[in-house]
């Protein structure tokens, strides 16, 4: 298995406030963007410790967590309890493998930066919906390289929003729609946050 690259970061991950309030706000804009149903599974794509997941919840079935860190997906686990919909975990590494599920829609949050082969991505988010199935995926537009402070596993210096738009069109989406959802101010520069939604 590949090294866990959040290892020393998923203990005090849901410390960070900053990081709380932008999953708020990307929570907050799925909500308003997407009509979400209590019949419904989704998959949180790079789920984390759950902060995105953990806000949606009370407005679906399921959310299936799906991420290859075994550390941050121990602390999803921790919290599983506290979780107004179903869960359930997998470990997997979407940039080799894939999985054999269907979903009503998947969900993410700042985790396309670290796969290096987007089309191949949205070519399996693709095939991993059911139809008419949703994608709420939210990211960092374009930055400077200096959004993380140690850009190991970074293969993205955030996203063009019009060059993601054609890798989505191209692997068969449509209604591709681009919002800002947050802000994230750091003492050299502030930086944006997209949610980018479409339909198969
Ligand atoms: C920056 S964190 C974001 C976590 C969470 N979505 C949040 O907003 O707090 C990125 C997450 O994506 C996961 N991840 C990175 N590459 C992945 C891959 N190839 N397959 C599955 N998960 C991946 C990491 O393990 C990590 O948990």
């Amino acid at each position: 298995m590949n090294k866990d690259l959040f290892e020393h970061k998923s203990k005090s991950w849901d410390m960070n406030s900053k990081r709380v309030q932008n999953a708020k706000s990307i929570a907050e804009l799925i909500v308003k963007n997407i009509k979400l149903g209590k019949s419904m599974e989704l998959m949180d794509f790079g789920a984390g410790t759950g902060l995105l997941s953990f806000l949606i919840a009370p407005f679906v079935d399921k959310i299936v967590a799906v991420d290859n860190s075994p550390s941050m997906l121990k602390e999803f686990e921790n919290k599983c309890d506290e979780f107004v919909c179903q869960t359930e975990i997998i470990q997997k590494d979407l940039s080799i493998e894939s999985l054999d599920r269907k979903f009503d829609g998947i969900i993410s949050s700042m985790t396309i930066h670290h796969l290096e082969d987007i089309i191949a991505l949205f070519s399996k988010l693709y095939d991993m919906l059911r139809e008419g199935g949703f994608i709420a995926i939210a990211d960092l537009d374009i930055e400077d390289g200096s959004f993380h402070s140690d850009n190991t596993g970074v293969f993205h210096h955030g996203f063009d929003r019009e060059a993601l738009e054609v890798i989505a069109e191209k692997a068969g989406f449509k209604e591709i729609k681009f919002d800002t959802a947050s802000t994230i101010s750091k003492p050299h520069r502030d930086f944006t946050v997209f949610l980018m939604t479409a339909k198969k």
